[in-house]
Parts: C-alpha cells; sequence; structure tokens
C-alpha cells in the first residue's frame, strides 16, 4: 500500500515516515515546499499522478497565537486548503486521513469531550480548522477526521522542546499554567493509529467513515506535564499560575481532554500513556542539548 503524507515535514508528518518505514510501509512523503496544499490545481495532479491507496493530510498552519494575526492565511491553509486536499481524493476515489484539533471546542464543558460534542472555536486557528473539517466532510464521504491535542515529538516545535530549552539557558525560576489541561499526545502514536487506519481501510469491506478522538492519557494540566519533563532537572523551579497570569493573543481551551472511545471501539486503537514517549523522547534529545539550548529547536 502506498501512503501519501501532506505537510511531512511537520511533527505527525516526520513522525508518519518515520513510522512506516519502520513498518516496512510504502510512504511518500510532500513538505510544503513539494505540495503546497492552497493550489488547488497541485493538489489535484499530485494525487491523481502520485495515485496512491490513501492520503494522510498533516499540512496545517499551526501557530495558534500568530493566526490571530493572519486570519486570511490560517483559512486558506487550514480551511479552503483541507478542502482542496478533498476534492483531489474525491476525484481520485482515494480515501482520506484528515488531521484536527481539540480547539474545534471552547473548551468549557465538562468531562472528556465526545466527537458529537457541539463545536464552539474561540480563536482564529479553531475557526479555521473546524473549517477544515465541514470542507472535508462537503467534499468527500470517505474521509477519517482524526482530532488530536498537545502533540509532542522529535521534530518541530511543541511545549517539551519549550521547557528543555528553558530548562538548558539556566532559567531557574517558571511559572507554568495549572488551569488547562488535555492529554498530550505522542506524535509517534499519531502516526502508528493513522497507519494502523490506512491499514484496515485498504483491507476492510465495511469502513465506518467519520470523525474520532485520539489523545494521550493520563490527563494532566500544562504545569503537570511541565514536572513531568522537568523531573530531571532538580535546579530548574517550576510553580502553578492560571490562564489569567499568563495573558496570550489567543484564547486556550481550559478543557482539552478528548474521549477516545470511539477510535477504540471502531478500530481497536487504544489511548496511548505518554509517559514512556516522554521518556524515550528526553532520552533521544538528551544527546542534544547543550548548556545553552543548543540542539533544541
Ligand atoms: N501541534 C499540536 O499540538 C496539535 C494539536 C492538535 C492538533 N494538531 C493538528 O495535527 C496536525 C499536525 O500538526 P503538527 O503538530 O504536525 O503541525 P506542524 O509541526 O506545524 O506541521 C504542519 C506542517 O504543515 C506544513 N504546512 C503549512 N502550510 C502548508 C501548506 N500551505 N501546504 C503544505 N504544507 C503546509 C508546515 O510547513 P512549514 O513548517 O514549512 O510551515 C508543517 O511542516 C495539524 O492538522 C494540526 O492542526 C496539532
Amino acid at each position: 500500500m502506498t501512503i501519501l503524507v501532506l505537510g511531512a515535514g511537520g511533527q505527525v508528518g516526520a513522525s508518519l515516515r518515520w513510522r512506516a518505514l519502520a513498518r516496512g510501509q510504502g510512504i511518500i512523503g510532500l513538505n510544503r515546499s513539494e505540495l503546497d496544499i492552497t493550489d488547488a490545481a497541485a493538489v489535484r495532479h499530485a494525487i491523481a499522478d502520485l495515485r496512491p491507496e490513501i492520503v494522510i493530510n498533516c499540512a496545517a498552519y499551526t501557530a495558534v497565537d500568530k493566526a490571530e494575526d493572519e486570519p486570511e492565511l490560517a483559512m486558506a491553509i487550514n480551511g479552503s486548503g483541507a478542502g482542496h486536499v478533498a476534492h483531489a481524493c474525491a476525484l481520485a476515489a482515494v480515501p482520506l486521513i484528515h488531521l484536527s484539533t481539540d480547539y474545534v471546542f471552547d473548551g468549557t464543558g465538562q468531562g472528556a469531550y465526545r466527537e458529537d460534542d457541539p463545536t464552539a472555536p474561540t480563536s482564529v486557528y479553531g475557526v479555521t480548522k473546524l473549517a477544515g473539517e465541514k470542507a472535508v466532510f462537503d467534499a468527500w464521504g470517505k474521509h477519517i477526521i482524526l482530532r488530536t491535542a498537545w502533540v509532542f515529538g522529535a521534530m518541530g516545535g511543541n511545549f517539551v522542546k519549550t521547557m528543555l530549552r528553558l530548562a538548558a539557558s539556566g532559567q531557574s525560576d517558571l511559572k507554568v499554567v495549572d488551569d488547562q489541561v488535555g492529554g498530550p499526545t505522542p506524535a509517534d502514536a499519531i502516526a502508528d493509529a493513522c497507519l494502523d487506519i490506512a491499514a484496515h481501510v485498504a483491507q476492510a469491506d465495511i469502513i465506518p467513515w467519520g470523525t474520532y478522538h485520539f489523545g494521550g492519557a493520563p490527563t494532566v494540566s500544562w504545569f503537570g506535564f511541565a514536572q513531568a519533563i522537568l523531573a530531571h532537572y532538580p535546579d530548574m523551579k517550576i510553580a502553578p499560575c492560571t490562564t489569567e497570569a499568563f495573558p496570550r493573543p489567543a484564547p486556550r481551551p481550559a478543557n482539552s481532554v478528548l474521549d477516545c472511545a470511539r477510535i477504540r471501539a471502531a478500530f481497536g486503537i487504544a489511548q496511548p500513556d505518554w509517559a514512556p514517549y516522554l521518556a524515550q523522547l528526553l532520552r533521544d534529545l538528551g544527546e542534544t542539548v547543550s548548556k545553552d539550548g543548543k540542539g533544541i529547536s
């Protein structure tokens, strides 16, 4: 089976390439310079020419705060761009796995969010990602929309690397938000979930197309996650703070917890425990971290 990954240079895209190779699955990864999903004709031609058996769209505008100042660009990528990919998949009759986010919810709900809970994004990023979901839904029935949250991995920027960079730069007194909770989700685990779904799509007669949640467990606050990351840095003192004390341009959901029962029932995919993935990432990054933080991007 040949899988085509769009946005292959990002966190999840890179993990997909790595995990597919490790599993002996054929994969083609196109990064932004090779295929820009805002170019509808280019997307159409790429999918028609490469004739993959499934497309996984990881391409996205993910700079949550910057998106507040660049709503048109964020919408062109996350909204219209996702639609271009879905239209091209429909024309070529190729199933699509499209990644989305907990930011489609406002985060005020109690308990874990289910797939059919009402969406109500409060940020430009969330609005544009929800527009992308709708564009995919309208364009092509053979889709899986996979909503995830709090992604971390070896490639690209993420919270783990930010914490390590601050620790390595000698900063000793740090406040981290303790009133936002979620499930940190390893990029490698998302990649494996996508590859498991792709294998299921290739083999099964009946595919339960639709929207699924996939997030890591156990639930933790950003402060709790920071404590786990910095457990090996005893000199680094961190303290909890409120969202109010740490204002950002884009509002964050207070509750990013995703109920992952549906993906387990449909595909047998369990929530990953983020702790062993974090331990492995810290081991992998440990060798590249120097005192001034060089080596962490
Ligand atoms: N990161 C998270 O915490 C998180 C949480 C929930 C959901 N998600 C979703 O998960 C998916 C993957 O996220 P990620 O963390 O892997 O994001 P990422 O690391 O930012 O990767 C996104 C990739 O998309 C590329 N891209 C941007 N604009 C593009 C365009 N017009 N055409 C083609 N490629 C383009 C980016 O390239 P450049 O770097 O060159 O711009 C980047 O390589 C996204 O759908 C995201 O919304 C992420």
